[in-house]
């Protein structure tokens, strides 16, 4: 291996070093050659580069090793930075110098299309590829603003255990584990714990991981995901959902401040991300059920209308996809086609392909949207499918209050002003990703407290320490927990909840 060197700079630097000569490490995410010419895009973690070795530049030996090197191999480069508007990043580099530090062997992600189980079996090497790369990025600039924001607003970050005595959220969806011959449980929510620490501090949040034992496989669903909970001593419902707006706000803000470059690796609409600055409806669980059923528009849009039209329109373009892709394959066929419009047709009948896949699962979905709309029970929780058909109504999160006592956790406070409904509240996502926040008010009432527990069947002596939260200075307050994955999700528009974090762990994954 070649010694290291302190004396080198990251991509992400080279604006600072135009004309100047400069060194560069690290790995081939692409190279192709023709004749006296090799062209390798640099890739070092913190950006993209194309480099331009010339064999007259960087002699015989250099140049017969640089069109050999296959792709991931891991390489230092020295050479003159210029100004060329026409690459990623703006810039170039004519290479005056190659070494290499690991020819990598056949790298098994290669161009041709590749199925989601294969990518998570690889998923220590899927991290490199460009677009995964763009949302890790754009997931340490969530991380980093939400502690912005707390930090900024008096609150004082602290973390809860993650070996627990009591369930949180439930009793049904626990890990155990053995904890010294003892049963322990892997957290669901490090709540009870912040609203000790909220009496000790006033403003508190936790930022860990949290575990949910369900054997979901929704697109939504990590047994193992990361949770920032804030609480608040002195707070009510009306006043939390003030903070979750601004919260919101401000991390997407960050993000599209911050990650212009990312977004576009994605393909991301950031139109559908800007609508944050407007104000996020807040409406009842009772009128979001009427929404739900289609007996309430919103703004004149009727929710089974809007989902009929919905499947007429999918239907549509399946018919025009289908259209276009025959017409692209037959121009293939055509003699004296050239080989770059050749290639540029079957890219685009690929990329077609992959759409008409999507398209066909919404046009098997709408209809049961509709009919499980339809037929919605009042009183029960609302499902993936229920959260979908109530965002499509609007641009911006929502956000739902009030819902029936029945089918919350035990901690929730009910409302004075609606019996049998509890100060609850959920943000929804818009374009169809749903909940993305859990929160609310806490019941302060010991009584009350006590018969949930029991109405539960939750161990008693394991929330004695909570129910001291009552006894000594209890105070009204608030707090919600947010889904680091989920909103990962909405900003980046991801297929599903597994790509929005370096390793998932879901039923069936515990490997890489
Ligand atoms: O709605 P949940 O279950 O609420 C709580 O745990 C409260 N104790 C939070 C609080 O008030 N401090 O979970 C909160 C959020 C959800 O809105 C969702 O974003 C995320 O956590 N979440 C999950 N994310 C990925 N995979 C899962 N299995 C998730 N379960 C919940
Ligand atoms: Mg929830």
């Amino acid at each position: 291996m070649i010694p290291v060197t302190k004396d080198f700079i990251r991509i992400q630097e080279l604006s600072q070093y135009e004309g100047k000569e400069v060194t560069l490490q690290g790995w081939v995410q692409n190279r192709r050659d023709s004749k006296g010419i090799v062209f390798l895009i640099l890739r070092d973690g913190s950006g993209f580069l194309q480099c331009v070795a010339l064999q007259e530049k960087i002699g015989d030996t250099a140049f017969e090793e640089a069109k050999r090197l296959s792709l991931e191999s891991s390489i230092r480069l020295k050479g003159l930075v210029k100004k060329d508007e026409k690459q990623i990043g703006g810039f170039e580099l004519e290479v005056n110098s190659l070494e290499i530090f690991e020819n990598a062997e056949e790298y098994p992600i290669g161009k041709k299309e590749h199925g989601v189980d294969f990518l998570m079996d690889h998923r220590h090497l899927w991290l490199r590829s460009k677009r995964q790369w763009a949302i890790m990025r754009i997931r340490n600039t969530v991380i980093f603003a939400i502690h912005e924001f707390f930090q900024q607003n008096g609150f004082v970050e602290m973390d809860a255990p993650i070996f627990t005595g009591n369930a949180c959220e439930g009793t049904s969806t626990l890990f155990e584990t053995d904890f010294f011959e003892e049963p322990a449980y892997l957290s669901q929510s490090g709540q009870l714990y912040g609203e000790a620490m909220a009496m000790a501090m006033g403003k508190i949040y936790t930022f860990g991981p949290t575990f949910r034992a369900e054997k979901s496989k929704t697109r939504r669903h990590l047994s193992e995901f990361w949770m920032i909970e804030p609480e608040m001593a002195f707070y009510d419902l009306d006043m939390t959902m003030d903070v979750i707006e601004e919260f919101i706000r401000f991390v997407v803000q960050r993000v599209l401040d911050k990650n212009k470059f990312e977004l576009e690796v994605l393909e991301r609409d950031v139109t559908k991300l800007e609508v944050v600055t407007q104000k996020f409806p807040r409406i009842s669980y009772h009128d979001a059920v009427a929404m739900i059923k289609g007996e309430k528009d919103v703004n004149g849009k009727n929710s089974i209308l809007t989902l009929q039209d919905d499947l007429i329109q999918t239907q549509e373009r399946i018919l025009a996809i289908g259209k276009e892709i025959e017409e692209r394959e037959l121009a293939i066929k055509t003699p004296g086609m050239k080989k770059g419009q050749i290639t540029f047709n079957e890219e685009k009948i690929r990329q077609l392909k992959v759409e008409v896949k999507d398209l066909e699962e919404a046009e098997r979905n709408i209809p049961q949207w509709i009919a499980s709309a339809q037929n919605f029970v009042y009183g029960n929780d609302f499902g993936g499918s229920d959260e979908t058909v109530l965002t499509r109504l609007f641009e911006t999160p929502i956000m739902v209050y009030n819902w029936p006592k029945a089918i919350k956790a035990f901690y929730m406070k009910e409302a004075d002003d609606a019996p049998g409904f509890v100060r609850g509240v959920d943000v929804l996502a818009p374009e169809g990703y749903g909940e993305i926040v859990g929160g609310g008010q806490r019941e302060t009432d010991i009584q009350i407290l006590i018969d949930a527990i029991h109405h539960h069947e939750l161990p008693m002596e394991a929330f004695e320490w909570y129910l001291d939260l009552r006894r000594f200075g209890s105070v009204p307050h608030s707090g919600f927990g947010l889904g680091l994955e989920r909103i990962i999700c909405w900003v980046c528009k991801l297929p599903h909840v597994r790509e929005a974090i370096p390793f998932p762990r879901m039923m069936g994954r515990l490997l890489p």
